[in-house]
Formats: C-alpha cells, sequence, structure tokens
C-alpha cells in the first residue's frame, strides 16, 4: 500500500511541476530494467485457449502492437482469488504495461489493466494493486463486443432485430446452438466451427451484404485482434465462462 500511495505521490508531483522539466524528476532506470509486481483478484483466466491467447502482464511501447517483454499471469487457487505477478527487466523502451491478452506471435488483443507512462517512471520497482478484475472469454466479448456496438440494435432498445437479443442476461441462451433466421442451416453460434457460425460469417465475411441483410455487418468488427478472438471463442466450444 505504501508503495502505490508512493506512485501516487510521485504522478502528483510529476504533473504539478509544469516547467518543461520533468526529466529532472524522473529516476533513472537501472540497467537491469524496471520491475513490475502487480496484484489482483482474478476471475476468468482459465477460459483462454492458452497458447493461442492467453493472459499476460506485458510491457508495451506505442509504434507496435506486439509485446516487448511479457510473463504469464498464474492461475488463482481458486476462481477470482488473489495473483501476484511480477515483470522483471522492463527497459526503456517500454511506456507501458499491460494486463492483457496476447497471442501466441505476443499480439495485443485487448486489456484489462494498463499501468501508464507516469506510473511506470515513479522508480525501479513498482508495486500495483490492480483490484479485481474478470478477465473472462466471454466476458470480454461480451463487454467489448455485444455491449459496445451491436446491443444498439440487438436488444437493448425494446425490440431486437432479427429477435437475437445480445444484451448481457440473454446473449449466451440466444446464440450457442440457436439457429440462424438470415442462414438456413446454420447455428448463430456453432460451437467447434466458427465457419459453420452465422454471428462469424457476418463480421468475417461480406454475406450480410451479398445476401440482402438490412444492416451491413462487415464493417463492425475492423480489428484483426477482436476477430480472432470471436473465432477462437467458437472453435474452444464457445463456453459461458
Ligand atoms: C445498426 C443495427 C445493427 C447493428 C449495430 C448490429 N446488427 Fe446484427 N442485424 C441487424 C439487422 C437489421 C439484422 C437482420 C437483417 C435482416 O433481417 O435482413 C441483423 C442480423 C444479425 C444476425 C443474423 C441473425 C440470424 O438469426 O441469422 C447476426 C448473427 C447479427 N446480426 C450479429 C450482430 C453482431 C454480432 C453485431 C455486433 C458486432 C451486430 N449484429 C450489430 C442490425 C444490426
Amino acid at each position: 500500500m505504501k508503495k502505490i500511495l508512493f506512485i501516487f505521490a510521485s504522478v502528483l508531483v510529476l504533473q504539478g511541476c509544469d516547467d518543461g522539466r520533468l526529466y529532472e524528476e524522473e529516476i533513472p532506470i537501472s540497467p537491469d530494467g524496471r520491475t513490475v509486481t502487480l496484484t489482483a483478484h482474478v476471475s476468468g483466466i482459465a477460459s483462454w485457449p492458452d497458447p493461442s491467447m492467453y493472459v499476460v502482464l506485458a510491457g508495451f511501447n506505442d509504434d507496435s502492437d506486439y509485446a516487448l517483454i511479457n510473463k504469464s499471469v498464474p492461475l488463482p487457487q481458486n476462481e477470482g482469488g488473489e495473483v501476484t505477478v511480477q515483470l522483471s527487466g522492463i527497459k526503456e523502451n517500454v511506456t507501458r504495461v499491460e494486463l492483457c491478452v496476447i497471442n501466441r506471435l505476443r499480439r495485443h488483443i485487448l486489456s484489462f489493466y494498463t499501468i501508464d507512462e507516469a506510473a511506470l517512471s515513479a522508480g525501479n520497482e513498482i508495486e500495483v494493486d490492480a483490484g479485481t478484475l474478470n478477465v473472462g472469454m466471454y466476458n470480454a466479448i461480451q463487454e467489448r463486443v455485444f455491449n459496445a456496438t451491436c446491443v444498439n440494435c440487438h436488444g437493448a432498445s425494446t425490440s431486437a432485430a432479427a429477435g437475437l437479443y445480445l444484451t448481457s442476461d440473454k446473449s449466451h441462451a440466444a446464440i450457442v446452438g440457436n439457429p440462424s433466421k438470415k442462414l438456413p442451416g446454420m447455428n448463430i453460434v456453432e460451437p467447434g466451427d466458427a465457419a459453420k457460425s452465422a454471428l462469424y460469417e457476418a463480421l468475417s465475411t461480406d454475406v450480410s451484404i451479398t445476401d440482402g441483410w438490412h444492416y451491413n455487418h462487415t464493417a463492425e468488427v475492423v480489428d484483426e485482434g477482436i476477430l480472432a478472438m470471436i473465432r477462437q471463442w467458437i472453435t474452444h466450444g464457445a463456453k459461458e465462462d
């Protein structure tokens, strides 16, 4: 806790200093690099299909989507239990450290907690309490994809386009193993087979245009990593948690 207060205090000091000479306040990075020790109560780690995608503490800089350094987050003893993960050797080129998901090429998929540049410059040993984090794969799809855009038409108001509800209380039951209205013969999500899942087809191909749906779905999810996450989720059984 003391160190956390220290980080906050340092950030305040740095921000309070507006003469443009911030660098004088910064603590030089040790030749071995910095160490971040993050503690959190975490649920959902095991839902990621390791090693295709996995939950890590990783260092990035703003020029690339690929982690410069990373360490797997261990499973807590019980779901939601406390875990501590330590990432050492964080060099100068790292401008932020994230508790996030990366793929096997170490490409960033999505982030659950970020330690920014200001917090990283607080010293060579940085301790952070990230609180309680649900990093579950379906939870991520619900929050980052369905809630972010789809529910506007699929269920957040009084009606749902194509009768499809993607709100968090209904989405899983509505999509998994349920027949598609637009693509007869397919389920909306067919566990284990993304190519036979209308939801993945709608987002990854132009079927919504060629089939004359009333809304073009191809530009809904443009991030390759997020699309890959949806594919992996289906391929690995489309589980709710
Ligand atoms: C602007 C409104 C709108 C948004 C946003 C939207 N959709 Fe749709 N969606 C529709 C409409 C309209 C249809 C039905 C098309 C028709 O009847 O021709 C549809 C149909 C579908 C279907 C086919 C359902 C079936 O039974 O075959 C799926 C799957 C789907 N949407 C998934 C999504 C997902 C996933 C998102 C978010 C990434 C999304 N949609 C965002 C309007 C929208």
